[in-house]
């Protein structure tokens, strides 16, 4: 990966005046071709960690891979990623969740419209949104094969959900968290009104491409309607002082080890 040529600080500007940043360069193609194998490798596994779409064949995502899977324990740990993380978040971090999102051709399931703070918050008792998402493209992201879509600064305007009490209570099941049938979602009619100032932006760009994103930010993605597969690596570092107060789900969506993850090669 070509760290010496990233501004770290340039990017958290960005990221944080925006809720979301693209890096000009992506990581090094021996990594991403040892990344779309271990995807492949873990697709082919029969574990809980593998989730599927609702026809129960389509593999939708693969989590906490980082606590099963060598090349995933040490991408997390990559230098680039936790200087980018600790500079985001402003504090040491851990890994809080990893996940593989796959969105098969003309298969694979939208992400209706939610903040991942609203799951984060209300599921786990995350006190504060002081974490953030790194994205990594592991095949090119464009228009049609479901992209991100994020609302420019809407980061900066809280939950913006149903209030407490009407939707916001912890959900009967963490399945709803990873299906196409979010709980804790943004009505489409919220999402219209917020669109007019934070206008939606699809974050595209070639596999390999490494992007941030903040908890708050509004975003979807939608149905995969193209001949290609999209898959994307997310991880999730929160800071060691944010760690959340009730978890009760699985450790492969919520890792229990609040240890500060230590660079690679440190
Ligand atoms: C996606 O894979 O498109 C959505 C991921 C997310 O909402 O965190
Ligand atoms: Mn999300």
């Amino acid at each position: 990966m070509r760290a010496l040529e990233t501004n770290v600080a340039e990017v958290v500007e960005a990221y944080r005046r925006q809720g979301w940043a693209v890096l000009a360069h992506g990581i090094d193609p021996l990594l991403l071709a040892d990344l779309r194998a271990t995807v492949s490798r873990i697709c082919g596994m029969v574990r809980p960690e593998v989730v599927h779409e609702e026809d129960g064949e389509t593999v939708r995502a693969l989590h906490g891979c980082h606590r099963f899977d060598d090349v995933c324990e040490r991408l997390v740990r990559h230098p680039l990623f936790v200087d980018l993380a600790e500079a985001a978040v402003g504090d040491s971090v851990y890994v809080y969740q990893f996940k593989i999102n796959i969105k098969s051709p003309r298969e694979g399931k939208r992400w209706p419209w939610h903040q991942d703070f609203a799951f984060w918050a209300v599921e786990d008792g995350m006190p504060e949104p002081d974490a953030v998402n790194i994205a990594i493209n592991l095949d090119e992201v464009h228009e049609r094969n479901g992209p991100l879509t994020v609302l420019t600064g809407s980061h900066r305007l809280g939950l913006v959900g149903p209030p407490a009490g009407s939707g916001s209570a912890p959900s009967t099941g963490w399945q709803d968290h990873v299906s196409a049938n979010l709980t804790h979602s943004v009505d489409d009619a919220v999402v219209r009104e917020l669109a007019a100032e934070h206008p939606p932006t699809r974050l595209l760009g070639p596999a390999g491409t490494i992007s941030l994103f903040h908890p708050s930010i509004v975003h979807s993605s939608s149905d995969n309607l193209s001949d290609d597969r999209r898959t994307m690596l997310f991880i999730t570092y929160n800071s060691v002082r944010n760690a959340p107060r009730h978890v009760t789900r699985p450790s492969f969506l919520v890792d229990p080890d609040t240890t500060a993850v230590t660079r690679l090669g440190a």
